[in-house]
């Protein structure tokens, strides 16, 4: 059996006196999306911040396609193929759109594919290619979000990891999204979401993990956590859930 493209094992990070991982392992499997699930504060943030290695752990080990990674500086990371949307898609309202795309291929070397790279986004996002030259301030957060994505896409993923992509977005926009994380797995990727839209989320997941205050406290196939009332349980942070009557 070939070892899966991400592994985290028994991961701790700490901010601080505050443990905002504790003994968490997931593993994601090469052309798989899996989900992670959580209230606010459960530390999904931190998980993908940690593989990235924007954030130091203090125990447990990450490895990427068989190696471990954990000593990894971030811009290997990146140059490997392990790339992160990060939440709030900090795209750089300051720039154009294209020089925002170009950021997600500042690594490359390979200009004149990614110049083509850069035409067949702007083919799947006309918006994006009317106002290329234009600040990006000037997109709807729908659009920002794709813009993301296309940066993001630009740097050649092998794991792409998605902080809350759908947060804030029309349900137009939430759609088209999904919609664009399928094509992109059919098309190999494999995909870490993390998301507040438990059931977008478990509705495109091969795979899913519910966090609650840094610990793994359920995994397992979509459609069998949809339906386990520990879910909704992790979500009021820990608390009895009230019967419902009727
Ligand atoms: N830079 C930081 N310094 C100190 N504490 C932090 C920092 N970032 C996160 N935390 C704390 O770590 C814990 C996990 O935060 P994290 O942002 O990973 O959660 P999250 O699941 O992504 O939450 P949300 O759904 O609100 O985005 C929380 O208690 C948070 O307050
Ligand atoms: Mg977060």
């Amino acid at each position: 059996m070939s070892a899966p493209l991400l592994e985290v094992a028994n991961l701790s990070v700490s901010y601080g006196r505050v443990a905002a991982l504790r003994d968490v392992t997931i593993r994601v499997e090469q052309g798989q999306i899996v989900a992670v699930l959580g209230a606010n504060g459960a530390g999904k943030s931190t998980l993908l911040l940690t593989v990235l290695g924007a954030v130091k752990s203090s125990g447990g080990d990450i490895y990427f396609a068989g190696e471990p990674v954990t000593q990894r500086p971030m811009h290997r990371r990146v140059g490997g193929g392990i790339v992160l949307v990060p939440e709030g898609r900090q795209i750089l309202i300051s720039m154009t759109i294209e020089e925002n795309l170009l950021i997600g291929a500042h690594l490359r070397k390979d200009t004149k594919v990614v110049r083509r790279e850069i035409e067949a986004i702007y083919d799947r996002f006309p918006n994006l290619a009317n106002r290329k030259d234009h600040l990006a301030s000037c997109l709807s957060g729908g659009e920002q979000q794709m813009l993301a994505v296309g940066r993001a896409m630009l740097a050649r993923p092998r794991l792409m990891m998605m902080d809350e992509p759908s947060l804030g977005l029309s349900p137009l926009f939430i759609s088209r999204l999904f919609d664009l994380i399928k094509e992109f797995n059919r098309d190999g990727l494999t995909i870490l979401l993390i998301e507040q839209n438990t059931g977008k989320a478990l509705s495109v997941a091969h795979h899913a993990v519910v966090l609650e205050l840094g610990r793994v406290v359920l995994d397992g196939e979509p459609a069998k956590l949809a339906q386990d009332p520990r879910l909704q349980e992790a979500y009021l942070g820990g608390a009895t859930p009230e019967k419902i009557s009727g």
